[in-house]
């Protein structure tokens, strides 16, 4: 964290929060063409076009999301990010808890993505499935809290993650 905590998310972390989301939101959708792939590698040796772009997408998107939250993290470290909205204590805690598990899978999903993948290890595919409804959830409860914000609470909360203007 920067030694003084800044008014605003900068314009980089706004751009990659959105960017990030949209990938993820992809691979929750898509996050069977991977084991499309995989099946018809297996089967027949020899997938068809849309199952290989679609499978590669998968790993591609993936590495992309471990790559961009690594630089995110990196810019969140050197520069902070604004002090929460305030709220119940119980709410920013709520709210520091989802952002925290979050990241934790933004990073820890695409690695056992590729330790399944490339290493072939069986526990870290499971692992990378088991995340799937656990992401679901803390989406949905993460979003609900952006709206319960914008629309009940109406602060600045939703606002400060779409511009840096204060
Ligand atoms: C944020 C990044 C990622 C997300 C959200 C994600 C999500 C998913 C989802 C939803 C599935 C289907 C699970 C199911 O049907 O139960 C899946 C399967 C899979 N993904 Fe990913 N994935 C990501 C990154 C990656 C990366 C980088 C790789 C690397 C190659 C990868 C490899 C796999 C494999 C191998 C499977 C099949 C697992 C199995 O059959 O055991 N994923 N992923
Ligand atoms: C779909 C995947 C998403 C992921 C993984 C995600 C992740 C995150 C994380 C980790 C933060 C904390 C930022 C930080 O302090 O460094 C954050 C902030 C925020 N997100 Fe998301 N987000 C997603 C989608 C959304 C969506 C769809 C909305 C709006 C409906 C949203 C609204 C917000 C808002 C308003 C903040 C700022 C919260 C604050 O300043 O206290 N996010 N998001």
């Amino acid at each position: 964290m920067s030694k003084t905590q800044p008014a605003a998310y900068s314009p980089v972390h706004i751009f990659l929060h959105w960017v990030i989301a949209a990938l993820i939101v992809f691979q929750l959708v898509f996050g069977e063409s991977i084991k499309d792939l995989g099946r018809a590698l297996r089967d027949t040796g020899a997938p068809d076009t849309l199952t290989t772009v679609m499978g590669n997408a998968h790993i591609w998107v993936g590495v992309t999301v471990l790559v961009l939250t690594l630089l995110r993290l990196l810019i969140r470290a050197r520069f902070g990010v604004p002090a929460p909205v305030p709220a119940s204590r119980i709410q920013e805690l709520a709210a520091r808890v989802v952002h925290g598990l979050l990241y934790l899978l933004m990073i820890v999903v695409p690695i056992t993505g590729l330790l399944a993948w490339y290493g072939g290890i069986r526990e870290a595919g499971d692992l990378h499935e088991l995340a799937k409804p656990l992401f679901i959830i803390l989406i949905l409860l993460h979003v609900a809290g952006a709206l319960y914000h914008h629309f009940a609470l109406k602060d600045r909360t939703m606002k400060r993650m779409i511009t840096s203007r204060i």
